[in-house]
């Protein structure tokens, strides 16, 4: 697989977000995307086995029933690009699909490394495809990708897993706009999202017994201390999940435990932290089966089909850029 080198700095990129993030007035916060180094991504690939947390299982369940069904409904010839890939595991069954049907180019968009390293060498061995890694962020990556468009060929873009979830109501619609105003009218993305559930079920995937979820999350100041130098005490700062019901979201925090300062010498900054303050991290919002079809529209694609699974309310949309 040829994986393409980021032109930009990473580090340098993480030393001003993290600067921004936490001189914020009110709410510090620290972008979500700094989660999935080599240790974060290895951490949520722990989380999707936990048995509280049935969101990756149920998007897997459905890609493995249904991948014919959803092949027979894209129009080819395609190729198919997926915005955040990780391991590649659940896409498989898709990708053998389409490659039963013909000859498949396949392009990973990924920020993790050793994600796109994964994939590939989860999926090299499905017969007809050819596999072209993009360790890009999604847009960048996308646009890329819509460059090697070969002609007559359709786009199918796959965003599985309720990455969706992460961006609030308003900018997820922005960021399905900007994705169709890539794409040629007929071309599709497949859409995981993440369904409603009751608050005790939401709680209990985000805050799971074994503490896995906390280290993933915690794992965002260790990378601070292993790329910035800063010097969080990771013992005194603990992970918190809460439903926001207005939000229809469930959000992940750091919590200092204590009033206590943080040098973060990469990012030239000296953070005071109150006892019981929060850092927030993440977002997932949920989403009624009925209301897909409405924000498609507001994006420019229309919702052709649904799939709902019966164990852990999660479903799989296919919308077709209009
Ligand atoms: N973004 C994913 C989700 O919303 C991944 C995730 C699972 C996550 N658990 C988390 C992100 C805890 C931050 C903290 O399901």
């Amino acid at each position: 697989m040829l994986v393409h080198a980021i032109p930009t700095n990473v580090t340098y990129d993480f030393a001003l977000d993290v600067r921004a993030g936490l001189t914020q007035p009110d709410q510090k916060e620290l972008p979500s995307k700094y989660l999935y180094d080599d240790v974060g991504s290895a951490l949520f690939e722990v989380i999707s086995h936990l048995p509280e947390y049935g969101l990756t299982r149920a998007d897997e369940r459905l890609l493995r029933r249904h991948a014919s069904e959803i092949v027979d409904r894209v129009a080819g010839p395609v190729s198919v690009a997926e915005l955040g890939s990780g391991s590649g595991r659940k896409t498989r069954y898709l990708l053998e699909a389409f490659c039963r049907r013909q000859r498949t180019s396949y392009y990973p968009v990924e920020i993790s490394h050793s994600a796109l390293v994964m994939c590939e060498r989860e999926l090299s061995d499905i017969e007809s495809i050819s596999i072209v890694g993009f360790e890009r962020e999604y847009l960048d990556g996308l646009l890329e990708v819509a460059a090697y468009r070969k002609p007559g060929h359709h786009l199918c873009v796959l965003f599985l897993g309720s990455t969706i979830g992460n961006f609030d109501r308003t900018a997820g619609i922005r960021f399905l706009s900007d994705v169709r105003n890539i794409l040629k009218p007929g071309d599709s993305l497949l859409l995981g999202t993440d369904l409603e559930k009751p608050h005790s079920q939401l709680i209990r995937a985000y805050d799971d017994e074994l503490g896995v979820t906390a280290a993933f999350n915690l794992n965002l100041l260790a990378r601070a201390n292993r790329e910035l130098g800063s010097d969080f005490d990771l013992s005194k700062f603990v992970h918190t999940a809460k439903v926001n019901p207005e939000a229809r979201s469930v959000e992940m925090h750091l919590e200092s435990t204590c009033r206590q300062t943080v040098d973060i010498p990469a990012s030239e900054i000296k953070v005071e932290f109150a006892a019981g303050e929060t850092i927030w991290t993440e977002s997932s919002h949920k989403y009624s089966a009925d209301e897909i079809d409405g924000i498609a529209r507001r994006a420019g694609f229309r919702c052709e089909v649904q799939w709902i699974d019966e164990q852990w309310p999660f479903a799989e949309n296919l919308l077709i850029a209009e």
